[in-house]
Protein backbone atom coordinates (compact mmCIF):
# COMPACT_ATOMS: atom_id res chain seq x y z
CA UNK A 1 0.00 0.00 0.00
CA UNK A 2 2.77 2.29 1.03
CA UNK A 3 4.81 2.38 -2.63
CA UNK A 4 1.25 3.43 -4.15
CA UNK A 5 0.62 7.16 -4.92
CA UNK A 6 -0.89 8.92 -2.08
CA UNK A 7 -4.50 10.04 -1.89
CA UNK A 8 -5.32 13.89 -2.15
CA UNK A 9 -7.30 14.79 0.42
CA UNK A 10 -8.99 17.91 1.68
CA UNK A 11 -9.38 19.38 5.15
CA UNK A 12 -12.51 21.30 5.14
CA UNK A 13 -12.53 23.44 8.50
CA UNK A 14 -8.47 23.24 8.87
CA UNK A 15 -8.67 26.39 11.02
CA UNK A 16 -10.47 24.61 13.70
CA UNK A 17 -9.88 22.76 16.71
CA UNK A 18 -10.40 19.08 15.02
CA UNK A 19 -9.24 20.76 11.39
CA UNK A 20 -5.74 21.75 13.37
CA UNK A 21 -5.66 17.88 14.92
CA UNK A 22 -6.42 17.09 10.89
CA UNK A 23 -2.92 18.41 9.85
CA UNK A 24 -0.89 17.06 12.36
CA UNK A 25 -2.09 13.64 12.50
CA UNK A 26 -1.72 13.98 7.90
CA UNK A 27 1.96 15.03 8.56
CA UNK A 28 3.81 12.46 6.56
CA UNK A 29 0.81 10.47 6.18
CA UNK A 30 1.54 7.35 4.19
CA UNK A 31 -1.44 7.01 2.27
CA UNK A 32 -2.79 10.61 2.48
CA UNK A 33 -1.23 14.20 1.04
CA UNK A 34 -3.51 17.11 1.93
CA UNK A 35 -3.74 19.31 -1.53
CA UNK A 36 -6.22 21.76 0.00
CA UNK A 37 -7.34 23.59 3.13
CA UNK A 38 -10.80 25.20 3.49
CA UNK A 39 -12.33 26.87 5.79
CA UNK A 40 -14.59 29.79 6.10
CA UNK A 41 -14.90 33.01 4.19
CA UNK A 42 -13.20 34.81 7.15
CA UNK A 43 -10.24 32.67 6.81
CA UNK A 44 -10.45 32.39 2.91
CA UNK A 45 -6.92 33.97 0.87
CA UNK A 46 -5.06 34.08 3.38
CA UNK A 47 -2.18 32.14 4.10
CA UNK A 48 -2.84 29.20 7.31
CA UNK A 49 -0.49 30.88 9.87
CA UNK A 50 -2.28 33.91 9.26
CA UNK A 51 -5.97 32.35 9.28
CA UNK A 52 -5.25 31.09 12.48
CA UNK A 53 -3.20 33.90 14.14
CA UNK A 54 -5.29 36.50 16.17
CA UNK A 55 -5.71 40.23 15.45
CA UNK A 56 -3.79 40.61 18.23
CA UNK A 57 -0.99 38.57 16.81
CA UNK A 58 -1.41 35.41 18.96
CA UNK A 59 -0.67 32.26 16.83
CA UNK A 60 -3.67 29.91 17.66
CA UNK A 61 -2.41 26.54 17.19
CA UNK A 62 -3.55 24.21 19.45
CA UNK A 63 -1.45 20.95 19.30
CA UNK A 64 1.11 19.83 20.74
CA UNK A 65 4.29 20.94 18.65
CA UNK A 66 5.51 23.52 16.32
CA UNK A 67 2.54 24.32 12.76
CA UNK A 68 4.00 21.92 10.85
CA UNK A 69 6.07 23.92 8.15
CA UNK A 70 4.58 22.22 5.42
CA UNK A 71 0.64 24.19 5.90
CA UNK A 72 2.01 27.37 7.49
CA UNK A 73 2.04 28.86 4.24
CA UNK A 74 -0.65 27.71 2.42
CA UNK A 75 -3.66 29.66 1.08
CA UNK A 76 -6.70 28.59 2.73
CA UNK A 77 -9.79 28.21 0.42
CA UNK A 78 -13.11 29.40 1.14
CA UNK A 79 -15.22 25.81 1.29
CA UNK A 80 -17.98 27.05 -0.72
CA UNK A 81 -15.46 27.29 -3.64
CA UNK A 82 -13.46 23.90 -3.34
CA UNK A 83 -13.61 21.78 -6.33
CA UNK A 84 -14.17 18.15 -4.83
CA UNK A 85 -13.20 16.76 -8.02
CA UNK A 86 -9.57 17.89 -7.31
CA UNK A 87 -9.22 15.63 -4.04
CA UNK A 88 -10.07 11.82 -3.99
CA UNK A 89 -10.97 12.03 -0.32
CA UNK A 90 -12.37 14.77 1.97
CA UNK A 91 -12.28 15.04 5.84
CA UNK A 92 -14.49 17.56 7.35
CA UNK A 93 -14.32 19.14 10.19
CA UNK A 94 -17.02 22.14 10.41
CA UNK A 95 -20.05 22.88 12.84
CA UNK A 96 -23.48 21.05 11.73
CA UNK A 97 -25.06 23.83 9.92
CA UNK A 98 -22.73 24.53 8.08
CA UNK A 99 -21.74 20.33 7.04
CA UNK A 100 -25.17 20.01 5.93
CA UNK A 101 -24.51 22.05 3.04
CA UNK A 102 -21.08 21.84 2.14
CA UNK A 103 -21.34 18.00 2.79
CA UNK A 104 -24.21 17.56 0.54
CA UNK A 105 -22.12 19.73 -2.22
CA UNK A 106 -19.31 17.17 -1.77
CA UNK A 107 -20.73 14.01 -1.13
CA UNK A 108 -22.27 13.38 -4.27
CA UNK A 109 -18.77 13.45 -5.76
CA UNK A 110 -16.28 12.01 -3.15
CA UNK A 111 -16.03 10.26 -0.05
CA UNK A 112 -16.63 12.66 2.50
CA UNK A 113 -15.51 11.50 6.50
CA UNK A 114 -16.98 13.80 8.65
CA UNK A 115 -16.29 14.87 12.59
CA UNK A 116 -20.23 16.86 12.15
CA UNK A 117 -23.29 15.58 13.28
CA UNK A 118 -25.01 17.34 9.97
CA UNK A 119 -25.80 13.45 8.83
CA UNK A 120 -25.50 11.33 12.04
CA UNK A 121 -28.98 10.64 11.85
CA UNK A 122 -30.08 9.69 8.57
CA UNK A 123 -31.53 6.02 7.74
CA UNK A 124 -28.54 5.63 5.02
CA UNK A 125 -25.82 7.21 6.99
CA UNK A 126 -23.54 4.92 9.58
CA UNK A 127 -21.60 6.32 12.55
CA UNK A 128 -18.72 4.87 12.71
CA UNK A 129 -16.03 4.22 15.58
CA UNK A 130 -13.11 2.27 14.34
CA UNK A 131 -12.77 -1.33 15.47
CA UNK A 132 -16.29 -1.56 16.55
CA UNK A 133 -18.73 -1.52 13.79
CA UNK A 134 -16.49 -1.20 10.69
CA UNK A 135 -19.09 -3.55 9.05
CA UNK A 136 -22.00 -1.00 9.12
CA UNK A 137 -19.57 1.22 6.65
CA UNK A 138 -20.97 -1.26 4.23
CA UNK A 139 -24.17 1.14 4.24
CA UNK A 140 -22.47 3.45 1.44
CA UNK A 141 -23.56 1.13 -0.91
CA UNK A 142 -27.20 2.33 -0.28
CA UNK A 143 -26.54 5.98 0.09
CA UNK A 144 -24.79 5.74 -3.47
CA UNK A 145 -27.50 3.95 -5.22
CA UNK A 146 -30.62 5.97 -3.31
CA UNK A 147 -28.66 9.24 -4.15
CA UNK A 148 -26.81 8.87 -7.01
CA UNK A 149 -23.23 9.36 -5.54
CA UNK A 150 -20.84 8.75 -6.60
CA UNK A 151 -19.10 9.62 -3.04
CA UNK A 152 -20.47 9.13 0.35
CA UNK A 153 -20.84 10.65 3.81
CA UNK A 154 -19.50 9.04 6.75
CA UNK A 155 -19.75 10.90 10.05
CA UNK A 156 -17.85 9.45 13.06
CA UNK A 157 -19.65 10.14 16.57
CA UNK A 158 -19.60 12.67 19.01
CA UNK A 159 -16.39 12.51 20.92
CA UNK A 160 -18.23 11.89 24.03
CA UNK A 161 -19.79 8.84 22.37
CA UNK A 162 -16.53 7.62 20.90
CA UNK A 163 -14.40 6.24 24.45
CA UNK A 164 -18.27 4.71 25.67
CA UNK A 165 -19.09 2.62 22.70
CA UNK A 166 -15.41 1.68 22.43
CA UNK A 167 -15.62 0.34 26.14
CA UNK A 168 -19.35 -1.17 25.93
CA UNK A 169 -18.61 -2.81 22.67
CA UNK A 170 -16.85 -6.02 24.26
CA UNK A 171 -19.30 -5.96 27.17
CA UNK A 172 -22.10 -6.01 25.05
CA UNK A 173 -20.57 -8.67 22.57
CA UNK A 174 -19.58 -11.27 25.85
CA UNK A 175 -22.54 -10.42 27.84
CA UNK A 176 -25.07 -7.94 26.71
CA UNK A 177 -25.72 -4.62 28.58
CA UNK A 178 -29.29 -3.52 29.58
CA UNK A 179 -28.45 -0.11 30.51
CA UNK A 180 -25.79 2.12 31.33
CA UNK A 181 -25.66 5.27 33.31
CA UNK A 182 -22.71 7.36 32.57
CA UNK A 183 -21.51 11.04 33.87
CA UNK A 184 -19.18 12.81 31.54
CA UNK A 185 -16.26 15.13 32.49
CA UNK A 186 -15.74 16.66 29.31
CA UNK A 187 -12.50 18.81 28.24
CA UNK A 188 -12.82 22.38 26.86
CA UNK A 189 -11.16 21.70 23.57
CA UNK A 190 -14.39 19.52 22.82
CA UNK A 191 -16.35 22.57 22.67
CA UNK A 192 -14.00 23.97 19.29
CA UNK A 193 -12.56 27.74 19.27
CA UNK A 194 -15.71 29.30 17.76
CA UNK A 195 -16.22 30.53 19.95
CA UNK A 196 -15.97 27.82 22.77
CA UNK A 197 -15.83 27.91 26.34
CA UNK A 198 -15.15 31.54 27.84
CA UNK A 199 -12.06 30.78 30.21
CA UNK A 200 -13.82 33.11 32.94
CA UNK A 201 -16.82 30.97 32.83
CA UNK A 202 -14.80 27.75 33.42
CA UNK A 203 -11.76 28.52 35.15
CA UNK A 204 -12.37 27.22 39.18
CA UNK A 205 -15.85 25.80 37.30
CA UNK A 206 -17.86 22.90 36.49
CA UNK A 207 -20.62 23.58 33.96
CA UNK A 208 -23.41 20.89 34.51
CA UNK A 209 -24.74 21.57 31.00
CA UNK A 210 -23.90 21.19 26.97
CA UNK A 211 -26.52 21.37 24.64
CA UNK A 212 -27.56 18.28 22.64
CA UNK A 213 -24.93 16.26 24.04
CA UNK A 214 -26.76 13.80 26.52
CA UNK A 215 -29.51 13.48 23.25
CA UNK A 216 -26.20 12.70 21.34
CA UNK A 217 -24.95 9.91 23.11
CA UNK A 218 -28.13 8.27 23.90
CA UNK A 219 -29.16 8.36 19.94
CA UNK A 220 -25.37 7.48 18.74
CA UNK A 221 -24.24 4.38 21.49
CA UNK A 222 -27.89 2.82 20.25
CA UNK A 223 -27.08 3.39 16.57
CA UNK A 224 -23.12 2.55 16.75
CA UNK A 225 -23.73 -0.79 18.40
CA UNK A 226 -26.66 -1.70 16.65
CA UNK A 227 -26.63 -4.83 13.77
CA UNK A 228 -26.63 -3.72 10.19
CA UNK A 229 -29.83 -5.69 8.26
CA UNK A 230 -30.03 -5.88 5.06
CA UNK A 231 -30.18 -2.78 4.10
CA UNK A 232 -30.23 -0.90 7.45
CA UNK A 233 -29.09 -0.45 10.80
CA UNK A 234 -30.92 -2.01 13.79
CA UNK A 235 -30.11 0.16 16.79
CA UNK A 236 -29.39 -1.88 20.34
CA UNK A 237 -31.88 -1.33 22.45
CA UNK A 238 -30.14 0.49 25.49
CA UNK A 239 -31.20 3.00 27.33
CA UNK A 240 -28.27 5.16 28.23
CA UNK A 241 -28.92 7.86 31.18
CA UNK A 242 -25.93 10.52 30.68
CA UNK A 243 -24.95 13.66 32.30
CA UNK A 244 -22.76 15.81 30.50
CA UNK A 245 -20.79 18.50 32.13
CA UNK A 246 -17.69 20.96 31.06
CA UNK A 247 -14.41 20.93 33.17
CA UNK A 248 -11.42 22.65 33.15
CA UNK A 249 -9.36 20.27 31.38
CA UNK A 250 -7.49 21.21 27.82
CA UNK A 251 -7.58 17.64 26.35
CA UNK A 252 -9.23 14.16 26.96
CA UNK A 253 -13.15 13.12 27.69
CA UNK A 254 -13.27 11.40 31.05
CA UNK A 255 -16.45 9.39 31.99
CA UNK A 256 -18.14 7.91 35.17
CA UNK A 257 -20.09 4.83 33.76
CA UNK A 258 -22.22 2.37 35.78
CA UNK A 259 -23.80 -0.45 33.12
CA UNK A 260 -26.12 -3.27 34.02
CA UNK A 261 -24.95 -6.70 32.39
CA UNK A 262 -26.88 -9.24 31.04
CA UNK A 263 -25.75 -11.71 32.75
CA UNK A 264 -23.48 -12.21 36.23
CA UNK A 265 -19.40 -11.36 35.01
CA UNK A 266 -16.79 -11.24 37.86
CA UNK A 267 -14.51 -7.99 37.06
CA UNK A 268 -11.65 -10.30 35.99
CA UNK A 269 -13.87 -11.88 33.52
CA UNK A 270 -14.67 -8.17 32.46
CA UNK A 271 -11.13 -6.74 32.49
CA UNK A 272 -9.84 -9.86 30.32
CA UNK A 273 -13.08 -9.07 27.23
CA UNK A 274 -12.07 -5.86 27.37
CA UNK A 275 -7.96 -6.06 26.93
CA UNK A 276 -8.36 -7.96 24.39
CA UNK A 277 -11.08 -6.37 22.32
CA UNK A 278 -10.14 -5.29 18.78
CA UNK A 279 -7.52 -7.48 18.93
CA UNK A 280 -8.44 -8.42 14.79
CA UNK A 281 -8.56 -5.10 13.75
CA UNK A 282 -5.42 -3.67 15.43
CA UNK A 283 -3.77 -6.73 13.30
CA UNK A 284 -4.70 -5.26 10.05
CA UNK A 285 -1.79 -2.57 10.60
CA UNK A 286 -3.69 0.34 9.70
CA UNK A 287 -1.49 3.36 9.58
CA UNK A 288 -3.43 5.26 12.22
CA UNK A 289 -4.91 2.30 14.77
CA UNK A 290 -3.24 2.10 17.96
CA UNK A 291 -1.69 -1.28 19.30
CA UNK A 292 -4.52 -1.78 21.74
CA UNK A 293 -8.14 -0.84 21.50
CA UNK A 294 -8.47 -0.63 25.22
CA UNK A 295 -6.16 -0.51 28.15
CA UNK A 296 -7.43 -1.40 31.62
CA UNK A 297 -5.61 -0.12 33.93
CA UNK A 298 -5.46 -1.43 37.73
CA UNK A 299 -4.32 1.50 39.33
CA UNK A 300 -6.97 3.31 41.48
CA UNK A 301 -5.90 6.69 41.02
CA UNK A 302 -5.98 6.17 36.81
CA UNK A 303 -7.11 7.43 34.41
CA UNK A 304 -6.30 10.68 34.60
CA UNK A 305 -6.63 13.06 31.47
CA UNK A 306 -3.30 14.89 31.63
CA UNK A 307 -1.13 11.27 32.59
CA UNK A 308 -3.41 8.86 29.83
CA UNK A 309 -4.87 11.01 27.29
CA UNK A 310 -1.23 10.51 24.89
CA UNK A 311 -1.41 6.90 25.36
CA UNK A 312 -0.59 5.21 22.07
CA UNK A 313 -0.92 9.45 20.60
CA UNK A 314 -4.66 9.19 21.94
CA UNK A 315 -6.29 6.72 20.46
CA UNK A 316 -6.36 3.95 23.14
CA UNK A 317 -9.17 4.48 25.24
CA UNK A 318 -8.14 4.19 29.07
CA UNK A 319 -10.38 2.02 31.73
CA UNK A 320 -9.55 2.21 35.68
CA UNK A 321 -11.37 1.84 38.86
CA UNK A 322 -13.48 -1.38 37.71
CA UNK A 323 -15.27 -2.31 40.59
CA UNK A 324 -19.02 -4.44 41.25
CA UNK A 325 -22.16 -2.12 41.41
CA UNK A 326 -24.93 -2.96 43.97
CA UNK A 327 -27.60 -0.78 42.50
CA UNK A 328 -28.26 -1.94 38.86
CA UNK A 329 -28.61 -6.05 38.15
CA UNK A 330 -25.69 -7.61 37.05
CA UNK A 331 -23.57 -4.18 37.94
CA UNK A 332 -20.22 -3.06 36.78
CA UNK A 333 -18.92 0.31 37.55
CA UNK A 334 -15.74 2.35 35.65
CA UNK A 335 -13.96 5.26 34.99
CA UNK A 336 -12.92 6.04 31.52
CA UNK A 337 -10.76 8.43 29.23
CA UNK A 338 -10.97 9.06 25.42
CA UNK A 339 -9.05 11.84 23.62
CA UNK A 340 -11.51 14.15 22.27
CA UNK A 341 -9.65 15.36 19.56
CA UNK A 342 -7.45 12.60 18.74
CA UNK A 343 -9.81 9.02 18.63
CA UNK A 344 -12.53 11.02 19.29
CA UNK A 345 -11.95 13.64 16.25
CA UNK A 346 -9.52 13.59 13.21
CA UNK A 347 -7.12 10.50 14.15
CA UNK A 348 -10.12 8.55 14.59
CA UNK A 349 -11.87 9.91 11.33
CA UNK A 350 -8.74 9.54 9.59
CA UNK A 351 -8.59 5.61 11.39
CA UNK A 352 -12.22 5.40 9.28
CA UNK A 353 -10.88 6.40 5.80
CA UNK A 354 -7.85 3.78 6.18
CA UNK A 355 -10.48 1.42 7.24
CA UNK A 356 -13.14 2.21 4.18
CA UNK A 357 -9.86 1.93 1.79
CA UNK A 358 -9.20 -1.37 3.09
CA UNK A 359 -12.62 -2.38 2.92
CA UNK A 360 -12.79 -1.47 -0.46
CA UNK A 361 -15.01 0.95 -0.57
CA UNK A 362 -13.26 4.31 -1.03
N1 LIG B 1 -13.39 19.63 19.16
C1 LIG B 1 -13.60 18.34 19.32
O1 LIG B 1 -13.06 17.71 20.25
C2 LIG B 1 -14.53 17.60 18.41
C3 LIG B 1 -14.65 16.22 18.57
C4 LIG B 1 -15.53 15.48 17.72
C5 LIG B 1 -16.27 16.17 16.77
N2 LIG B 1 -16.14 17.52 16.65
C6 LIG B 1 -16.93 18.18 15.60
O2 LIG B 1 -16.01 18.71 14.63
C7 LIG B 1 -16.58 19.88 14.04
C8 LIG B 1 -15.58 21.02 14.20
O3 LIG B 1 -15.41 21.25 15.60
P1 LIG B 1 -14.24 22.13 16.17
O4 LIG B 1 -14.23 21.86 17.62
O5 LIG B 1 -13.01 21.95 15.38
O6 LIG B 1 -14.83 23.61 15.90
P2 LIG B 1 -14.06 24.98 15.75
O7 LIG B 1 -12.78 24.97 16.48
O8 LIG B 1 -15.06 26.01 16.14
O9 LIG B 1 -13.74 25.09 14.18
C9 LIG B 1 -14.75 25.29 13.25
C10 LIG B 1 -14.15 25.22 11.85
O10 LIG B 1 -15.22 25.32 10.90
C11 LIG B 1 -14.94 26.39 10.00
N3 LIG B 1 -16.19 26.99 9.55
C12 LIG B 1 -17.13 27.62 10.29
N4 LIG B 1 -18.15 28.03 9.51
C13 LIG B 1 -17.84 27.62 8.25
C14 LIG B 1 -18.47 27.76 7.00
N5 LIG B 1 -19.64 28.37 6.86
N6 LIG B 1 -17.86 27.24 5.91
C15 LIG B 1 -16.68 26.62 6.02
N7 LIG B 1 -16.02 26.46 7.18
C16 LIG B 1 -16.60 26.97 8.28
C17 LIG B 1 -14.08 27.36 10.78
O11 LIG B 1 -13.38 28.18 9.87
P3 LIG B 1 -12.91 29.68 10.25
O12 LIG B 1 -11.70 29.56 11.14
O13 LIG B 1 -12.61 30.26 8.93
O14 LIG B 1 -14.07 30.34 10.93
C18 LIG B 1 -13.19 26.37 11.52
O15 LIG B 1 -12.19 25.89 10.65
C19 LIG B 1 -17.92 20.12 14.73
O16 LIG B 1 -18.96 19.57 13.96
C20 LIG B 1 -17.77 19.36 16.05
O17 LIG B 1 -18.99 18.95 16.58
C21 LIG B 1 -15.28 18.25 17.43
Amino acid sequence: MDSKPRRRVAVVGATGVAGQQFLASLVNHPWFEVTALAASPRSAGKTYRDAITSPAGQLGWACDGPLPGQFADRIVIDAQKLDPSEVDLLFSAVESDAARDLEARFAPHVPVISTSSAFRYADDVPIIVPGVNGDHSALVKRQQRERDWRGFVLPIPNCTTTGLAIALAPLVRAFGVEAVIMTSMQALSGAGRSPGVIAMDVLDNVIPYIPKEEEKVQKETAKILGTLSGDRIEPLDLPVSATCTRVNVRDGHTEAVTASLGRPADLAEVAAVMRSYGREFVDLGLPSAPPEMIHVSDDPYRPQPRLDRTLNDGMTTVVGRLREDHVLNNGIRFVLLSHNTKMGAAKGAILVAEQVIAQGLA
